[in-house]
């Protein structure tokens, strides 16, 4: 289920994205990628509900020419089923900083380099109803 696909933006250390959307009451899983192309990504940020490992975990990743890196877990998921969401991800340059509705922020390392981000998905089991770069 894609929610927004942005191709040829142009997104820089200091660069913010606000993401406000609903997670639907019987998500499974949704994604916020940011990378080069569908097939280079610098964050795969996988927050999953009923992962058959760990249940409710935010899985991390980053993709080179179609592969998968190593995965990261994050136990701390605060994400709930069925609410209402803001999301906020800043570049830093040589990471990603996640704010969560709990105020918690995560640190995701930019694990290919990537300088510049132009290419953004959202997708999965998220109801986007606004998407935001400042
Ligand atoms: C896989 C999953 C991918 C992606 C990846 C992250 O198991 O099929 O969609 O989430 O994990 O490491």
């Amino acid at each position: 289920k894609m929610q927004l696909e942005l191709k040829n933006v142009a997104l820089r250390p200091g660069d913010k994205i606000k993401l406000k959307g609903e997670i639907s009451h019987d998500a499974e899983k949704f994604r916020i990628d940011l990378g080069v192309n569908s097939e280079d990504l610098a964050l795969h940020f996988n927050p999953r509900f009923q992962d058959d490992a760990d249940g409710a975990v935010l899985v991390y990743n980053s993709k080179t020419a179609g592969f998968w890196g190593s995965e990261g877990r994050e136990m701390h998921n605060p994400l709930q089923r069925g609410s209402d969401v803001k999301i906020f991800l800043k570049l830093s340059g040589d990471g990603f900083e996640v704010e969560l509705p709990d105020g918690q922020k995560l640190n995701f390392p930019n694990c290919t380099n990537t300088d510049v981000i132009t290419y953004v998905q959202v997708a999965g089991d998220f109801k986007l109803k606004s998407f935001k770069i400042y």
